[in-house]
């Protein structure tokens, strides 16, 4: 059970004055000038700071990261131009025809208004998402995509990381968090994406779509089961062994940017903290409602992951 957080004479919450050292960092989230930006919404401040206070004492021995990759790590948005998935890293490239791109456009104009679609539920978007992947991945095997075009096909894309990057991933390698990044986009793209920005440290796992590549490093088909939006909770599930290597990290903040992403972290069987941070970039009006009733942090339309910081810097 989480021990609740006592407030101090001066209004501020202790987060365990028991323990040395801590009383010099309380989770008083009107003190933390990141959570002060117009882009952060919290329905219930109270809870959030005790979640936070239960990972500050927890520390860097319980902590663990669970993350989507596109439009959270990766950024949507750069100077109000859109900023590709790792989907469209590919479709972008000039490996793909241009009758191929025009097909996968308008695949992912109808699909992805689906996929943030305020009326529909997850159920009646699940089988669209599966169309969705099948679709555009017999494309990508029909354009025969070599693996070692990746490199420069990731180097002259505008796909980039969100800002902040360099902080979070160097703070969690320091610590040797454990990262899983859990992405239903190309692990490929995704694996080269990372490398480039010259953050992929051995305590990063990805699970993602990997591309199977015959003798001669082209494209033959995907690894294992498909990946979409909308089935990461049958994909955590299954991932049981990861999770089970860490069972001292019982402490989790989970980073998303759909609703899909919500059960990233179902897999975990004992969760003592988890904290859910969400990325809304479109449909805001629509959905902010809705995902301030899912995720304990809403980010609108925020490209840096300084909340997510903030919170590394008082745990760890
Ligand atoms: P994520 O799980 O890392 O966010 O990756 C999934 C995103 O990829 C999701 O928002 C849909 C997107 N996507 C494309 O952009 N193009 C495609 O062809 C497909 C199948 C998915
Ligand atoms: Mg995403």
């Amino acid at each position: 059970m989480a021990a609740a957080a006592a407030p101090t004479a001066d209004g501020n919450i202790s987060c365990g004055a028991d323990i040395a050292g801590l009383q010099d960092r309380p989770a008083k989230l009107q003190e933390m000038p990141e959570f002060q930006k117009k882009t952060v919404h919290i329905k219930d401040p109270a809870k959030v700071e005790e979640i936070i206070c239960g990972l500050i004492k927890g520390g860097a021995a319980r902590l663990q990261i669970i993350t989507d990759f596109d439009m959270t790590l990766s950024r949507f948005s750069h100077n109000g131009k859109r900023c590709p998935t790792c989907h469209n890293v590919i479709d972008n490239c000039k490996y793909v025809s241009d009758e191929c791109r025009k097909k996968l456009y308008e695949l992912k104009d109808k699909y992805y208004a689906i996929e943030i679609d305020p009326d529909l539920t997850i159920k009646e978007k699940y089988p669209y998402m599966i169309e969705w992947y099948t679709k555009s991945h017999t494309l990508l095997i029909e354009q025969a995509i070599q693996k070692d075009k990746l490199t420069e096909v990731v180097r002259e894309s505008d796909i980039m990381l969100k800002e902040g990057y360099e902080t979070f991933f160097d703070k969690l390698h320091e610590h040797s968090i454990p990262v899983f990044i859990f992405s239903a986009g190309l692990g490929d793209v995704l694996e080269e994406a990372i490398r480039q920005s010259g953050v992929y440290f051995p305590n990063i796992k990805v699970i993602s779509n990997f591309m199977d590549f015959d003798e001669n490093g082209v494209i033959k088909g995907f690894k294992g089961e498909l990946i979409h939006v909308y089935n990461k909770h049958d994909g955590a599930l299954k991932r049981t062994e990861y999770f089970n290597q860490l069972k001292d990290s019982s402490n989790i903040i989970l980073l998303g940017d759909s609703l899909g992403d919500l059960t990233m972290a179902d897999g975990v069987s004992n969760v003592e903290h988890i904290l859910k941070i969400g990325y809304l970039n479109d449909k805001v009006e629509e959905l902010l409602e809705k995902y301030m009733n899912s995720y304990d942090i809403v980010l609108v339309k925020d490209e840096s992951l300084d909340v997510a910081n903030s919170i590394l810097q008082k745990i760890l």
